[in-house]
């Protein structure tokens, strides 16, 4: 029988249980078939049932440990323009909301992402997709949110249409009008904006399964939130929250209320916030990059955990915080955050693919799942966040077809 791809002798081969815990699969091997997992198990019964030589791509993995995809469930990573300048001043001591005040932040990013063209600002995606998947991620979140205008809205979900069409990573589309209010507007005003203008024109296209909203202090409020989530539940989109980034003012409960699939940040959410998260089965998205590059606290992860949440962790990729790597962002959610390296694992395939609701085995490497999968150049999982600020991920398969060789 010919198959689409057998990975064979890997030291290890990782999976996610239905329970939520890895198994590890020691001296194994993968085969996929039609882009599905058919096998996982011991090299000789796998190889024995679906020979290597008949396959498409057969990936030798000696000493080398294979996991599932990484599932980066939370970026902002289509735009033009740089802002590597307001890093440095970051670390001269200006805050996020000082650099926004002065018109810079996402407001400059707004600026420069109006004036680029659809082109370039595909190949700035396409660009930064490739960076993803040479770092282990076959699917991707990306939001919209540097438009702040229905026109420039629709060209960036529609540039991201075109990146899933052509690039091997999944990209799951996200709209977030609501993610900054322009320069010179009221508020309340701009979510009328969004929500008569943007949303129907965005919904009539059918290019976007979510919306999101930065609920913050001096940004939109829980009651502006709330009506830009339910009008995008109305129009079919999912609830997605930036909550508790900065300040605590309520976006978390918010995300409970509205039955948001992901509450996302959480780095001042408390204790009753946590609770109200796992009872609405909303995933806490949690994002270590964001706090580094900011100089800020840590979300407590463990607090999650042991509230009962499924956490999951992104890179948040976006200007402010420039890494598209999950391998770091699980590096920091281990040292700075309290999880394992196992619990960081899961964060980043199974539960985060939850938090963008796929429920077919998507970041699991489970029988029957979509073949999406990383070979480390290293022999355990444990070497992603060990080997930290360095990318452990060699080849990587999507749906059982090699698309990235280091
Ligand atoms: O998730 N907080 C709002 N949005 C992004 C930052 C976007 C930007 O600064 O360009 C975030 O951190
Ligand atoms: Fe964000």
């Amino acid at each position: 029988m010919t198959v689409s791809a057998v990975v064979h002798d890997a030291r290890e081969v990782v999976t996610v249980e239905p329970d939520g815990s890895l198994g590890v699969y020691e001296e194994a091997a993968i085969a996929i078939e039609d882009g599905a997992v058919a096998r996982v198990g011991p090299t000789g019964p796998v190889t024995r049932e679906f020979p290597p030589e008949n396959a498409t791509h057969a990936v030798d993995a000696s000493g080398k440990a294979v996991i599932p995809g990484f599932v980066d469930p939370h970026t902002h990573a289509v735009f033009a323009g740089d802002r590597s300048d307001e890093f440095e001043a970051k670390l001269r001591g200006k805050t996020y909301q000082e650099i926004l005040e002065d018109g810079g932040g996402i407001l400059r990013t707004v600026r420069a992402t109006r004036e680029a063209s659809d082109d370039e600002l595909l190949s700035n995606l396409l660009d930064h997709l490739d960076t993803m998947l040479a770092h282990g991620t076959t699917t991707v979140e990306v939001k919209s949110g540097y438009g702040l205008d229905t026109e420039t809205e629709l060209r960036m979900l529609e540039v991201l249409d075109r990146a899933d069409d052509r690039h091997p990573v999944d990209v799951v589309a996200t709209f977030m009008g609501a993610h900054a209010v322009p320069a010179d507007r009221d508020a309340d005003e701009y979510v009328d904006d969004v929500v008569d203008d943007q949303l129907p024109a965005v919904a009539s296209q059918g290019i976007a399964e979510f919306c999101d909203v930065f609920c913050e202090e001096g940004v939109f409020d829980v009651e502006q939130s709330r009506r830009v989530l339910e009008a995008g539940a109305e129009a079919g989109l999912t609830p997605k929250v930036h909550a508790e980034e900065l300040a605590h003012i309520g976006g978390t409960r918010l995300a409970a209320e509205v039955g948001a699939a992901s509450a996302d940040h959480l780095l001042h959410s408390t204790a009753d916030d946590i609770d109200a998260l796992v009872e609405a089965d909303v995933v806490p998205v949690l994002l270590p990059g964001t706090a580094f590059g900011l100089g800020a606290e840590y979300a407590d992860a463990r607090a999650f955990v042991e509230a009962g949440a499924d956490v999951a962790i992104a890179t948040d990729f976006n200007p402010n915080c420039y890494s598209q790597s999950m391998g770091f962002a699980a590096s920091l959610a281990c040292v700075e955050m309290g999880l394992t390296p196992a619990e960081a694992l899961v964060a980043s395939t199974a539960n985060a693919a939850s938090a963008l609701d796929l429920d077919d085995g998507v970041g699991t490497l489970r029988e029957g799942s979509p073949g999406d999968l990383a070979v480390l150049d290293a022999p355990t999982y444990v070497h992603v966040p060990y080997n930290f600020g360095v990318n452990a991920v060699g080849t990587v398969l999507k749906d059982g077809e090699v698309v990235h060789r280091a």
